[in-house]
């Protein structure tokens, strides 16, 4: 029982704050990137398309300090289609410039040279005026863990590099390395070898709880049959036809009083998840209905649509 209660309070600590950030680890990272940006000429912020709200570091527009920011929707092959689109409109309209990226199968990737041409025009014309245009772009990549940082510094520059470390506060050596691409302006694009890893918004649970959905941080403890049964009940409001279909559900879609449980049983029953005595093995249909939906075998969805922002997004 006792024991019971310490998972429930770890598992409640690990959906608000997935990994272990403290203020002190939270400084050192600000101070880190602050040395850092002195020498770099944009930012790469890279988020989750799936959640782009929650993948989001509350204080970007702070640590990047009027740097500019490209942002990088990464995973955009795991998100609605529709509400992808719904996302570049929002950042074109806030006046943001952001880019559908998929970092697994290289799509985007290259459209990052002509968005860079199009942030730093006024800097590249300086520099050819200078007789400098051969001049190289440097840049570093900031985002939360898992979100696609390593596969982005590996898909541009394309050797295989060193995994980045998720230990919040890590030091970020300064190494820069080169991108393969060079386009006809003669734009050379180096990145800063290690990406920074940005801590989430932790007080909201829900932020807390998308985070888990899509795997963004790995844990055992956050791959839960509770967290799996909100994440039932969250596909059941906003992508019943993909959920019923995934799962055979015979539910009349938008009946407004399924609770997540019966959603999340039913799912065990069809599958045939049963133990002794008939109970539902509720660790394996966790674990099935969160790796179908992260591996986007429920459909491409989107856990958050521009709708949502609050002010300080
Ligand atoms: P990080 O450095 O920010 O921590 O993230 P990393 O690149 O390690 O990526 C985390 C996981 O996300 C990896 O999967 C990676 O393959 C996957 N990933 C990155 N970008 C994309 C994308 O655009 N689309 C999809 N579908 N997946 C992406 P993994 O299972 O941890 O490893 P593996 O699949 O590479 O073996």
């Amino acid at each position: 029982m006792k024991n019971n209660k310490n998972k429930e309070e770890t598992r409640e600590k690990q959906v608000v704050n997935p990994i272990q950030w403290f203020p002190g680890h939270m400084a050192k990272t600000r101070r880190l990137i602050a040395e850092n940006l002195k020498q770099v000429d944009i930012v790469f912020e890279l988020l989750d398309t799936r959640a782009v709200i929650s993948s989001r570091n509350p204080e970007i527009k702070k640590i990047t300090a009027g740097k500019p920011v490209l942002t990088l929707l990464n995973k955009s092959d795991l998100a609605d289609v529709k509400i992808n689109k719904k996302w570049l409109e929002y950042f074109k309209s806030a006046g943001e410039h952001a880019l559908l990226v998929d970092c697994k199968n290289f799509s985007g990737i290259n459209n990052i040279y002509s968005e860079i041409k199009n942030i730093l025009s006024e800097k590249l014309e300086r520099y050819k005026s200078k007789g400098m245009a051969g001049r190289r772009i440097r840049a570093m990549i900031l985002g939360i863990p898992n979100v696609g940082k390593s596969s982005l510094l590996n898909k541009l520059c394309g050797a295989s590099k060193a995994k980045v470390e998720d230990r919040p506060g890590v030091t970020l050596r300064k190494q820069w390395v080169s991108a393969n691409f060079k386009d006809s302006a003669n734009i050379g694009l180096d990145l800063l070898d290690t990406p920074g890893v940005l801590w989430p918004k932790f007080e909201s649970e829900e932020v807390g709880l998308n985070l888990a959905f899509i795997g963004s941080i790995k844990d055992d403890i956050l791959d839960s049959p509770e967290n799996a049964a909100k994440l039932c009940g969250v596909l059941y409001k906003k992508y019943p036809a993909e959920l019923s279909a995934r799962f055979k559900l015979d539910f009349d879609i938008g009946q407004p009083h399924i609770q997540d449980y019966e959603i999340f049983e039913k799912i065990a029953r069809n599958r045939g998840f049963i133990i002794s005595g008939g109970e539902i093995d509720d660790e394996r249909c966790a674990k099935t209905i969160l790796t179908e939906f992260r591996g986007a075998k429920i459909g491409r969805i989107s856990l958050e649509e521009p709708e949502y922002i609050s002010e300080e997004f």
